[in-house]
């Protein structure tokens, strides 16, 4: 059976992670969240009181924190220094920051490297912004998954209700579109649709549904 590369880009909240870990799931594939690895990086400088614009002194603090994505049965755990952080980088500080750091050249360059070796080896599901145009362009099959802005909001909203943090729908709505803004319009590998991408908008539709559609594209390239 041949290992392909799954590649599933989109904007935030659009439940690319949800769906790329069930897809992975049953294809018995490596997960990797790529936008963990930006949110590291930021989590880092903010921890190293370094400034968020000084891309070489953050590729240095990712150099020395062996950086490392561990699968685990709840997940993908995200070390640093030896220190699960998974909980840490979710927190409102590093994704209110991670749209900055995310535009610095050297540290792209970086990750986007680790990201790379991480893929070559196929029999993975990576998702982030720019998986299916510049990390892994020869991914056989690349999705561009969207949703909303309003059911992402919303999806945003009950998540850290679940989390019990309580935040207000019209702010979540807010910071999802200034992250988008910031995403697109970044000079580097911005975030755009791979051409040969196939899009999925999520609007309405369960998680089951949409992980189905993408497991049998898969399957479809897989036997082919
Ligand atoms: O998917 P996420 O919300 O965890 O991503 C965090 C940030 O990292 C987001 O602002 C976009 C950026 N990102 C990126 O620029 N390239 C990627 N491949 C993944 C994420």
């Amino acid at each position: 059976m041949k290992n392909i590369s799954i590649a599933i880009d989109g904007p935030a909240a659009a439940g690319k992670s949800t769906i790329a870990k069930r897809v992975a799931n049953a294809l018995h594939y490596t997960y990797v969240d790529t936008g963990a690895m930006y949110r590291a990086a930021t989590w880092l400088a903010l921890q190293h009181d370094v400034d968020l614009t000084n891309d070489e002194e953050i590729v240095r603090l990712l150099e020395r924190s062996g950086l490392e994505l561990r699968p685990s049965e709840s997940g993908q755990r995200v070390i640093v220094h030896g220190e699960d952080v998974s909980e840490a980088i979710r927190s409102e500080r590093v994704t209110n920051a991670v749209s900055r750091v995310a535009t610095l050249p050297n540290v792209r360059r970086y990750l986007g490297e680790l990201q790379r070796a991480l893929g070559q080896r196929g029999g993975i599901v990576m998702d982030g912004r720019d998986i299916g145009t510049s990390v892994l362009p020869h991914a056989e099959l690349k999705i561009f998954m969207t949703a909303s802005v309003e059911e992402r909001a919303e999806r945003r909203y009950l998540e850290n209700k679940k989390r019990g943090i309580e935040t207000s729908l019209s702010d979540l709505k807010r910071e999802i579109e200034k992250r988008d803004k910031m995403d697109m319009e970044r000079a580097i590998s911005p975030l755009t649709e791979a051409s040969d991408a196939v899009r999925i908008d999520t609007t309405g539709r369960t998680i089951d549904e949409v992980a189905s559609e993408i497991e049998r594209l898969a399957n479809e390239k897989v036997s082919r």
